[in-house]
């Protein structure tokens, strides 16, 4: 399998609670790089450009409004076929159907308030990390 990277969001939910460091050793145990990081506070503009895929759907103003409320810390993750094994380690969207083991099950509140967003796909995962960094920010 190839080496991929992968778009990974640590939501408000969780850095509220001081979660940063345990869900990014998850991603490092589960041999995932971080090749990039910052943490930033989106604006409401931003939050609805980034989930732009979802405007239709009823969820939408819960899930922007959610993610612009306090500050989310992104990340770019590098590894044999990151992304599925980023959506491994996250767990299902709704936590009461996660994995035992994973980010969701272990510390989501809700399936709005569910802790991380990974990229989906390889397209999806280059233009997210895309919207938030720079070539010269990714640094392997
Ligand atoms: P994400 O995009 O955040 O990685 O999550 P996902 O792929 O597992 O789920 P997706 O279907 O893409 O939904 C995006 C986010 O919207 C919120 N959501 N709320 N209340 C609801 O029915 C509902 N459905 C989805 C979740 O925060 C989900 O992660
Ligand atoms: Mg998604």
């Amino acid at each position: 399998m190839a080496i991929e990277r992968t778009l990974s969001i640590i939501k408000p939910d969780a850095t509220r609670r001081n979660l940063t460091g345990k869900i990014a050793a998850k991603f490092e145990e589960a041999g995932l790089r971080i090749v990039a990081s910052k943490r930033i506070h989106l604006s409401l503009a931003q939050a609805q450009a980034f989930y732009g895929v979802h405007k239709d759907r009823p969820f939408f103003g819960e899930l922007t409004e959610f993610m612009a409320s306090e500050p989310v810390v992104v990340q770019v993750l590098e590894g044999e076929g990151a992304i599925a094994k980023n959506r491994e380690v996250m767990g299902a969207t709704n936590p009461a159907n996660a994995a035992d083991g994973t980010i969701r099950k272990e510390f989501a509140l809700s399936m709005g308030e569910n802790s991380v967003h990974g990229s989906d796909a390889a397209e999806t995962a280059a233009v997210e990390i895309a919207f938030f960094f720079s070539g010269l920010e990714l640094v392997g």
